[in-house]
């Protein structure tokens, strides 16, 4: 077997991984067919580069994956917590559920990620989803293996096992997780995990844990792979990269010297920490993107301190300012939240103000939602939901009038793009510039997954159009 070596290291789980491949490679034997598993990723990319690890014990586990729930022998929900609305999406898919578990008694169901970190999600699935078999949190992925083989191997005796595992306790880095990426040309590429922020509306310290970082060897020896393996971007990911510990601008300049033909963006920066010296750095490594993902949060003092994010609108656009007072093209791109406990409309005006003044090529912008467990949620909310649409609709429509004007300084410039895949009209493709902006234009199957260089001819509300110059 392929697996030796790594089943050396996964110490607390050889035994269980021998039994799983004994018990998938027996399925196998007998269906003709690998054993599926389905596992859906939400929230953002932390998260999906977790689950693409998942995957990668799985399939060392012998088990093949599947895009149909109902293909599946093993489902698992890799869930967010970070807004009510992507909590009740997973209710309302393990819901329907219940109908595959009768069918198919042995199909074993779990929930992970962010969600299932939370007690109180962990207690309701316990109590109100009795056919999910098995619930672990963020720090645990590891484990899998003894966790699935318990239920599995209850399953075989005629005992019905579940499990619960949150334990926070294991805040080790696993350098050794195969990961399954799926894409073969972007890969995500953690630096970093948890967060030391506590932003007052947000889960994720709380659900992720102190923030922690992978050694720059372990880093670069990744990159190093990827780009070997035709690569052609990375994204290096982290709640706030900027207060990685072995410093992030010195990162970037190692990873920049990496030889190969690719591109580097990361996400998120945190405004009060993102500085000169990062920009400088990114001016000065062509390999890293000239663009900026840096949350705002909101346009009015008050609110930003309301929020304890530690910056003012003064100083955010000072970062603004230097960037594009330089001689590269930099793309700004932001999260805002509308409704924040006790934000005004005239607080919620300077948002808008906000994002005329710094001119961003897209903006993701919420709801607030409340999050028990954070200092927020004991703030009084006097805002009503029907309000804070209203507001999310104006902000939307702000950005779409500034971002078209402002998109067009592109048109007639060439930009370098890398081919994404197919776009939305027959002999269309579509990708992302240097700078982030989508760009369509046309173009055939054999340009996918290249850089080319595209002249822009026309800006839309959110992405320019083009043609390749040859
Ligand atoms: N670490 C990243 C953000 C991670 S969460 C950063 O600091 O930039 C992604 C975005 O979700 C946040 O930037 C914020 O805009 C939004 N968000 C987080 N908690 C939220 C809440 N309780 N309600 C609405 N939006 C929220
Ligand atoms: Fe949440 Fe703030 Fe941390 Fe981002 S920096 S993950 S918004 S607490
Ligand atoms: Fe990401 Fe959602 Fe968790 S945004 S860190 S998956 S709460």
């Amino acid at each position: 077997m392929a697996f030796d070596d790594n089943m050396a290291k996964d110490s607390n789980n050889g035994e269980s991984l021998r039994r799983l491949l004994e018990y998938t490679a027996a399925y196998e034997m007998s269906t003709g067919s690998p054993m599926l598993a389905y596992v859906h990723s939400f929230g953002c990319q932390q998260n999906v580069s977790d689950g693409e690890k998942l995957m990668g014990k799985l399939a060392k586990a012998g088990f093949g994956f599947t895009d149909e729930p109902e293909k599946a022998r093993l489902i698992i929900l890799n869930t967010c917590a970070v807004r009510e609305n992507a909590e009740d999406r997973v209710y309302g898919i393990l819901g329907r559920y219940k109908k595959l578990k009768e069918n198919d008694p042995q199909l074993v169901i779990g929930v992970c990620g962010c969600m299932a970190q939370q007690q109180c999600a962990a207690d309701r699935i316990k109590n109100s989803f009795r056919y999910v078999d098995l619930v672990f949190g963020t720090f645990v992925t590891d484990r899998i293996y003894d966790m699935l083989w318990k239920v599995i191997s209850g399953r075989l005796d005629n005992r019905k096992e579940r499990v619960f595992d949150l334990s926070d306790s294991d805040t080790t880095i696993h350098e050794d997780l195969v990961q399954m990426r799926r894409d073969k040309v972007k890969a995500f590429v953690p630096i970093m995990y948890g967060c030391n922020n506590f932003c007052t509306y947000c889960i994720v310290p709380y659900v992720r844990g102190r923030e922690r970082s992978r050694t720059p060897e372990a880093v670069i020896e990744e990159v190093k792979g990827l780009v070997a393996s035709g690569y052609k971007e990375i994204t290096l990911l982290g709640q706030n990269v900027n207060s990685y510990s072995y410093g992030f601008a010195g990162l970037l300049r190692k990873i920049n010297e990496i030889d190969g033909d690719f591109w580097v963006r990361f996400m998120s920066s945190h405004p009060k920490d993102a500085g000169r010296e990062l920009i400088d750095t990114i001016i000065d490594c062509d390999k890293i993107c000239t663009h900026l993902h840096l949350p705002v949060q909101a346009g009015s003092d008050r609110i930003l301190k309301a929020m304890n994010r530690r910056y003012t609108v003064n100083d955010y656009m000072k970062i603004v300012d230097y960037a594009r007072g330089r001689d590269k093209e930099f793309s700004f791109t932001t999260d805002i939240i509308v409704g924040f406990p006790g934000e005004s409309y005239e607080e919620f005006c300077m948002t808008k103000e906000l994002i005329r003044k710094v001119r961003y090529d897209n903006i993701y912008s919420f709801v607030y939602s409340k999050r028990t467990g954070t200092k927020a949620a004991e703030f009084e909310d006097n805002i009503p939901d029907s309000e804070k649409g209203q507001w999310l609709r104006e902000l939307l429509l702000e950005q779409r009038e500034t971002s078209q004007e402002w998109l067009s300084r592109y048109v007639g410039k060439t930009l370098r793009v890398l081919a994404d895949g197919a776009g939305k009209t027959d002999g269309t493709l579509t990708g992302k510039s240097y700078e982030n902006i989508i760009v369509n234009f046309s173009g055939g199957e054999q340009d996918v997954g290249r850089f080319v260089d595209v002249k822009i001819t026309c800006a839309r509300n959110w992405a320019l159009e083009g043609e390749i110059v040859k």
